[in-house]
């Protein structure tokens, strides 16, 4: 199902993801078996956006969904947009489908790969309205900055697919990361934007809850496409 099976499509030394075993529920697995034929897609060519979801008003892709919670809600909370959920990890691939499933979701596809090879690979320009990155791995560490998926190259990934006005709205729970987001974003004069205050339709997400309760300050962000 995923590119891990043939043998890691990504760069692991450049890996943004915490590397975890692959260890699935009974659950996640069945919903992986019955939905995934409907929701998923194999990214093995390319992937046209407006195609699948024709007659969506916009469409978003997320990245890094974790267990997708949050994903979920705001799919369901916007039937007529229509969603890309990347996420690496397969139990939370399993957890989003019981999701979709449970609240009778059809404006979702679901993707088990690296966001930034997808991208690069299989979407063309200018085909996003939007993406939402939610607590991505923060790599605390001063030599795993290099993992950040926030860099100069992803920046400008991002503005490429971005359709001419898109944004990307990005949240995190460690404040040195949203500084370092900011002076990335910043570098780059073609997109306008900065901190703004968190907006009603983005819900708890599971790893925010967690920095909460560590009493982390979650800082939202937004930038769009000039
Ligand atoms: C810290 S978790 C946050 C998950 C979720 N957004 C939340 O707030 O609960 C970051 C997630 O991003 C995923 N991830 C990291 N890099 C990714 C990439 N390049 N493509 C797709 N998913 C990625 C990880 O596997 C992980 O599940």
């Amino acid at each position: 199902m995923s590119s891990d099976e043939k043998g890691h499509l990504y760069n692991l030394s450049n890996r943004s993801f915490r590397l975890r075993g692959t260890r699935i529920t009974e659950a996640q697995a069945k919903a992986t078996e019955q939905f995934w034929d409907q929701f998923g897609i194999i990214p093995d060519h390319q992937i046209i956006p407006a195609e699948i979801f024709p007659n969506s008003r916009e469409i978003i892709m997320e990245i890094g969904t974790g267990m997708g919670e949050a994903t979920a809600e705001i799919a369901r909370a916007f039937p007529d947009t229509g969603f890309f959920a990347m996420e690496v990890h397969r139990p939370g691939i399993g957890s989003l489908l019981a999701r979709i499933n449970e609240f009778q979701l059809t404006n979702l596809r679901l993707i088990n790969e690296d966001a930034r090879i997808v991208l690069e690979e299989w979407m063309d320009d200018n085909c996003l309205d939007a993406i939402h990155l939610y607590f991505p791995d923060p790599w605390h560490k001063k030599k795993h900055w290099k993992r950040r998926i926030v860099q100069s190259d992803f920046v400008d990934l991002v503005y490429r697919k971005l359709k001419p006005g898109g944004h990307i709205h990005i949240a995190t729970d460690w404040v040195p990361y949203a500084e370092w987001t900011q002076s990335k974003f910043d570098e780059d004069k073609r997109f306008i934007g900065g901190v703004i205050p968190k907006p009603d339709f983005r819900p708890l997400t599971r790893f925010e809850g967690k920095g909460l309760g560590k009493g982390h300050i979650v800082t939202d962000l937004k930038y769009k496409k000039g």
